[in-house]
């Protein structure tokens, strides 16, 4: 496996391989990778010729008291993983390197409306980070595919909206979560967990999962549902963000007729803060 910090050196390598016909994927990370990251790699292997995945810790995508500073970085470790994995590239830049005027107050991305409710109301600014540090890899890389989480559902949806409204032609490929044997759902931040919390953390999926087949069930007050996992998340010792059942289209609140739903959670459990979903159709 290569790895580039720069990109002129990167830009040369993917010219190279674009002008014998490769098809490019690539799969934009922060590092500390885990099966959920390798089985994008896997996906993109699949899909493409030549896999680059990005390492990258987004300054932009953390507020003020969030955990940017630390935040588990585990190069060697993350090389080791992407060459088994048969990664042709890792492209692992400098903060310089994608903020050349400094990661305070360049140019940005921003993504209207979806990028204002859930974990963009609890975490304001952190999607015009995301929006903003992809928009900056798609040009870098310039890849026919690029792969994300289905973990991220929130992110996953501005990602294409913004590919869609800024004319990138490239196809997002969303890639199932992965979870531990318990339900939980891999998270690099799984690690801020206590032997204790690790235990009481796969509530949330559990919660996801019931909430599911009480709408397949037929029950139809989303509000009252969501209300009630709230609170049996107090009582398993989380903190809710919030528990919420919404159009899996464009995260509006459903009305009963929607055919097409996700629900999605965020929880504190003590220094971690978990996100998980589930789609259903009804
Ligand atoms: O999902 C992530 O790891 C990050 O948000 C991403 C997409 C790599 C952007 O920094």
């Amino acid at each position: 496996m290569e790895i580039e910090r720069t990109i002129p050196p990167l830009r040369q390598r993917l010219r190279a391989w674009r002008s014998s016909g490769d098809r490019i994927a690539l799969v934009p990370t922060m590092g500390n990778l885990h099966a959920g990251h390798l089985a994008l790699v896997e996906r993109a292997r699949e899909l493409a010729d030549r896999v680059v995945v990005s390492l990258f810790v987004n300054p932009t995508q953390f507020g003020a008291g969030e955990d940017f500073s630390s935040y588990p970085r585990t190069f060697q470790q993350d090389v080791e993983s992407l060459t088994q994995a048969e990664t042709d590239l890792l492209f692992a830049p400098e903060v310089k390197t994608l903020y050349p005027g400094g990661a305070d107050g360049g140019s940005y991305v921003e993504v209207p409306q979806l990028s204002e409710v859930l974990c963009g109301a609890s975490r304001p600014g952190h999607f015009r980070g995301v929006a903003t540090v992809v928009c900056k890899l798609f040009n870098v890389v310039q890849p026919e595919i690029a792969l994300f989480g289905e973990k991220d559902y929130q992110q996953l949806l501005v990602i294409r909206r913004m590919t869609r409204d800024l004319c990138f032609p490239i196809e997002i490929v969303g890639v199932p979560t992965v979870r531990d044997d318990d339900g939980l759902a891999l998270s690099s931040r799984n690690a801020y967990l206590t032997e204790e919390q690790r235990r009481k953390a796969p509530l949330l999926y559990r919660l996801l999962t019931r909430c599911r087949e009480r709408i397949l069930a037929g029950e139809r007050d989303y509000a009252a549902l969501g209300e009630e996992a709230r609170q049996e998340l107090r009582a398993g010792g989380f903190e809710p963000d919030y528990f919420e059942i919404r159009n899996a289209a464009d995260l509006t609140v459903p009305d009963p007729a929607e055919r097409r739903l996700v629900i999605l959670a965020a929880a504190r459990l003590g220094r971690a803060r978990l996100i998980d979903n589930v789609t259903l159709s009804l």
